[in-house]
């Protein structure tokens, strides 16, 4: 039987289309009302769920299917088809779920169901239990992250999370995207608006600023004297910018980007400039480009390197980056860098000089580990953790850009700068200070875009000795395979989601 069709949402499944029109295994996208519905099957079961990804409305229905879960194209969320409920960030929030009759070789979805409530039953014992108080330091993925999760567990114990930002938790990939281009709405930025934190029992202090950490006393010092006791605390310091050291450095036109201050700081200056002078030709320095070439900006991108991010990607993505932006007007200065700024004058080090009446030094950023240093944690270029996340203080967990943990599928010790890893990495390890034994074992994955182009990145490679091309990279279609010794240690994409999604769960299953 062929299903009754409704425009493009596919067909209406309050009407019931016939069971063999979802093979097990595979997902359909239909509709219910007005609302877009994913139809799935696994064996005998049916399930039918909110098609639109709760992060940025990825369409779920284009994901792929594992197990009795759902992983969204875009940036790899992953939904329970069975309750809806988001497991994997960066969505946070659950998709609606349907009730789902099969009747005479037929599917009807039915009515809509309630929202999954949060779990029951871990976090009462824990809190009653020797875990009474955590405290979170930083108010970004990593802790931000740690905290929902500890609440969606219904854990009943006191959260504090301290932040020396006067913003609350951000979604700091936009910064360098859709708000500083200015196509984002304002409510896209919160991750959860104000009044969550205290809904939630979250006792967010922003501007408090942790100054030392008394290891002994299992206490946390804040800048003005202030002293909160913890039984857990979790190191989610993140990374600072570094700073230009150059002549110039500190002249207001120079900026750095990690906060939305730095942010609306470049987009005031943004409102009365002409030309931009961006320093650095990694992700963040050429997503600034992107999004202020958007706002009708001259751009330079001023970099020592021969092609942009050729460390991380190869030299045809690093060229075939370098020809987007300047297919959108962006003029690069490749192996050259910036000696001195002179007033509106860049000075590069060939004696060239560049008009600039904004300078965005995006030259890497370093992990916030003093920290940890001062109260004697194990570092190593980064703090130290092990598969739980857990330092070499047994209280204390870390996570997000501040952690080096052992990798399982490189077999090495390693640190990433990805949002989605922070953020699993602050769920892992909200789990894991309830006395959980979860291992921390994801595939790192990040994205990064340009214009209308997105990078998808599983994996982790630092050096290579093959990368195998599938498709055309100048034509925005294809997937690169960094290889070392005939293994695959990490895939990068261009609109090939689903293949993106399938070797995640191929690095996934080798390990597993
Ligand atoms: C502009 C921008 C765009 C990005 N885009 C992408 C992207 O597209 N894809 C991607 O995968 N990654 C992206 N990233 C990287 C990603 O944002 C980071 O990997 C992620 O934010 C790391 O999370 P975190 O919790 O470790 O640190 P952060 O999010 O930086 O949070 C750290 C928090 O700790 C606070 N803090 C630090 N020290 C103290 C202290 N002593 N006392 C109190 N508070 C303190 C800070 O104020 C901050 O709130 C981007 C980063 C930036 C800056
Ligand atoms: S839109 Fe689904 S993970 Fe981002």
């Amino acid at each position: 039987m062929s299903a009754p069709q409704s425009n493009d949402l596919g067909p209406d499944l309050a009407k019931g289309i016939s069971a063999d029109d979802v093979p097990d295994g595979h997902i359909l996208l239909g509709h219910v009302g007005q609302d877009p519905v994913l139809l799935a099957r696994r064996g005998g079961d049916f399930f039918a769920i909110g098609a639109a990804c709760t992060h940025y409305g990825g369409p779920l229905a284009q994901g792929l299917m594992v197990g009795d879960t759902v992983r969204c194209p875009w940036h790899h969320a992953c939904f329970s088809l069975r309750t809806g409920e988001a497991l994997r960030a960066p969505a946070l929030s659950p998709v609606a779920t349907w009730a789902v009759e099969p009747r005479d070789g037929m599917v009807f979805v039915r009515n809509r169901k309630e929202l999954p409530r949060p779990k029951s039953g871990l976090g009462g014992a824990a809190a009653a239990g020797s875990v009474e108080k955590i405290v979170i330091v930083g108010g970004g993925a990593a802790g931000f992250a740690a905290a929902e999760k500890l609440r969606r567990e219904q854990w009943q114990g006191s959260i504090v999370m301290l932040s020396d930002d006067d913003a609350a938790p951000v979604d700091r990939p936009n910064l360098s995207k859709d708000y500083l281009a200015g196509s984002a709405p304002e409510d896209w930025i919160p991750l959860r608006p104000d009044s969550y934190y205290a809904e939630n029992g979250i006792d967010l202090r922003r501007k408090a600023s942790v100054a030392a950490i008394d290891v002994q006393a299992r206490q946390v010092a804040l800048g003005n004297g202030d002293k909160i006791p913890y039984d857990r605390l979790l190191l989610a310091t993140g990374a600072e910018p570094v700073r230009l050291t150059i002549p110039g450095a500190e002249l207001p036109h120079v900026q750095v980007l990690r906060s939305l201050a730095d942010c609306r700081a470049i987009i005031a200056l943004a409102a009365a400039a002409h030309r931009v002078v961006v320093l650095g030709a990694s992700f963040i320095g050429l997503e600034v480009a992107a999004a202020l070439r958007a706002r009708q900006l001259e751009v330079h991108v001023v970099a020592p390197e021969k092609r942009p991010m050729e460390r991380i990607l190869g030299p045809q993505m690093g060229d075939f980056v370098r020809a987007l932006h300047e297919e959108h007007g962006v003029i690069f200065h490749l192996e050259e860098s910036a000696k001195a700024i002179d007033g509106k004058q860049v000075i590069l080090s060939t004696g060239k000089t560049l008009a600039a009446d904004i300078v965005v030094a995006g030259i890497g950023v370093r992990p916030r580990t003093q920290l940890a240093e001062a109260a004697g944690i194990a570092l190593d270029r980064g703090v130290l953790v092990d598969t739980y996340l857990r330092t070499s203080v047994p209280e204390i967990f870390a996570a997000g850009d501040i952690a080096r943990w052992p990798d399982p599928h490189t077999g090495d010790n390693i640190r990433v700068e990805h949002w989605v890893v922070a953020e699993r990495q602050g769920q892992t390890a909200a789990l894991n200070m309830l006395e959980h034994r979860e291992r921390f074992a994801t595939v790192p994955f990040f994205w990064s875009q340009h214009y209308d182009v997105p990078i998808n990145y599983v994996g982790h490679a630092e050096k290579w000795d093959e990368i195998a091309i599938e498709g055309d990279i100048a034509a925005k279609d294809c997937l690169l395979r960094y290889r070392q010794a005939g293994r695959t240690l990490a895939v990068a994409s261009i609109y090939r989601d689903l293949e993106s999604l399938r070797a995640e769960l191929a690095m996934e299953q080798e390990v597993s």
